[in-house]
């Protein structure tokens, strides 16, 4: 995809049509709306006088007109972005993204984007911008052999006034990463499972990690028994699948980061849950091909970091295991044994990302993670709980819950606290082993979930995102696709740079 920055005259831009975001109730008295008033012979005025067009946020009107002078565009769309304080720098990759959507419907080939956002700095503007009109053009249609979506921008001019115009290319690049790999979580996310079983996932994470310069690492069953993943493991006897525990490591040159401290990600890959023995009803079953939405996530962040070259460490983890009822498979009532020692009665089958993670995160922190953060689409309850606006995040450490929710209202995602604590931990002590994967029936799922996690971490820092009800848009948004949402994606880039 190309892309340029322009600084002073958006005249300049030799595109198809131009776009600019334009603020709720905005007068179009004065400054750049005056100029793009002028060169569509008033259109602009008149259409925000007539009430047309009110600027609220994802509102959209195309204007056309004749084409004047050296830009040869003949399109003006307006972007609504709602409240003028409420527009962050975030705001910006929706503003793109909404106009990389209805432009490339009407066969635009290439336009300017004007995104009025003041935020500092304009390096991060123009990486919002970037990434919006690159994830804004994925779609679910992989698999169609006709009916595709074959129309797309094919080149991007970025105009902020008087911004360096290094910066903004410099933005313009890491844009470029970081919405690519959303697109390759998103991808991952989406596929079936009959594509996308752990071997096929493992494959996929590795040739990435080649292309990037990241270490990688499959352990198959036999190492993972050898490790004593009994937990993990037991997750995948019903499956004729095997499973993989994907390792991808990013070592900087030279790191900055205090001697010994690590930041591992590690995510559930369940590549399709249908609940083992304790099986889920059929209808909507099929949606549980994205229970390896943690594991995507992951392997997405870790593309970005391979190419954004951060100066710390990152170690990523994945547990890709499916979860299938056959005569092999786990019962209800077996006891298994972790990696650290716990032995655990499974008295549900379909609580497994709990008993994937538990293996994966004992192994992160023995390759000497300090930090951790998992990411599961562990629980329905999140979704009763939070719906799709919020990730629900729990944690052994407050600094880290803050820090994440802080990354988060900056990269423009959503996190809500859930409390955790020994009076929820003593819910899954079990009859007859150390602990039990379920606690009492329908009574704060989510948390529970949690505190199931929280007993295979020693010292580590830790925080849990449970994801089930923000990875998967139900709908269409002006600025992106229904389907797989790459969730925590831009929020752990920040983490993981603000860390430096
Ligand atoms: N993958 C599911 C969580 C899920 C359920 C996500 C529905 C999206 C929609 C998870 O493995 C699961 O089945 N969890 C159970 C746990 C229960 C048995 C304690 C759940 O939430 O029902
Ligand atoms: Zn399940
Ligand atoms: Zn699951």
């Amino acid at each position: 995809m190309k892309s340029h920055a322009i600084t002073d005259n958006f005249q300049d831009a030799n595109v198809d049509a131009l776009a600019i975001a334009v603020f709720k109730d905005e007068k179009p008295g004065g400054g750049i709306l005056k100029e793009l008033d002028k060169l569509t012979g008033g259109l602009v005025a008149s259409t925000i006088k007539g009430e047309e067009f009110k600027g609220e946020a994802g509102e959209t009107l195309l204007l056309r007109f004749s084409p004047k002078g050296k830009n040869s565009a003949g399109s003006l769309l307006l972007v609504g972005v709602g409240d003028k304080l409420d527009y962050k720098t975030s705001g910006v990759a929706k503003v793109s993204g909404t106009a990389t959507r209805v432009l490339r419907k009407i066969n635009v080939k290439s336009f300017a984007l004007m995104p009025r956002c003041d935020s500092e700095p304009n390096m991060e503007v123009a990486a919002c911008a970037m990434q919006g009109v690159i994830t804004s053009q994925f779609e679910l249609d992989k698999y169609k052999t006709s009916d595709k979506n074959a129309k797309s921008i094919d080149s991007f001019v970025l105009f902020v006034e008087g911004a360096k115009s290094g910066d903004l290319k410099d933005g313009l690049e890491r844009g470029e990463i970081i919405g690519e790999s959303m697109n390759f979580t998103r991808d991952l996310a989406n596929e079936p499972a009959n594509i996308l079983h752990p071997t096929e996932m493992a494959n996929r994470a590795q040739k990435m990690a080649k292309e990037v310069g990241l270490k990688c690492e499959i352990l198959d069953e036999k190492q993972m028994e050898k490790l004593g993943m009994g937990s993990l493991m037991s997750v995948s006897y019903g499956s004729e699948q095997p499973a993989k525990l994907i390792v991808l490591r990013y070592e900087p040159k030279k790191s900055t980061a205090k001697k010994g401290e690590l930041l591992a990600i590690v995510g559930k890959g369940i590549t399709f849950d249908t609940g083992g023995i304790s099986i889920k009803p059929a209808e909507g079953m099929d949606a549980m091909k994205y229970d390896m939405s943690g594991g995507a996530s992951v392997i997405g962040t870790m593309r970005a970091v391979g190419l954004l070259k951060p100066s710390v460490p990152v170690l990523g983890v994945v547990a890709a295991v499916e979860n299938m009822p056959d005569g092999k498979a786990t019962r209800p009532g077996d006891v298994v044994t972790a990696m650290n020692g716990k032995t655990i009665e499974i008295l549900n089958t379909d609580a497994e990302g709990r008993l994937v993670l538990a293996d994966a995160v004992a192994y992160a922190e023995g390759e000497g993670a300090t930090r951790i953060v998992d990411m599961a689409t562990l629980t329905g309850a999140v979704i009763i709980a939070l719906g799709d606006l919020n990730t629900a995040i729990l944690g052994n450490d407050q600094e880290l819950i803050d820090e994440i929710i802080e990354c988060g209202k900056e990269a423009g995602e959503n996190f809500w606290q859930l409390p955790i604590g020994a009076e929820y931990s003593k819910r899954i002590k079990s009859d007859i082993a150390d602990i039990k994967n379920i606690g009492p029936a329908r009574k704060a799922g989510t948390i529970i979930g949690a505190v199931f996690i929280q007993e295979f971490v020693k010292e580590a820092k830790w925080v849990h995102l449970d994801i089930a009800g923000t990875a998967w848009a139900d709908a269409e948004k002006p600025h992106h696709s229904k389907g797989p949402t790459a969730v925590a994606v831009r929020t752990l880039i920040k983490l993981i740079e603000k860390s430096q």
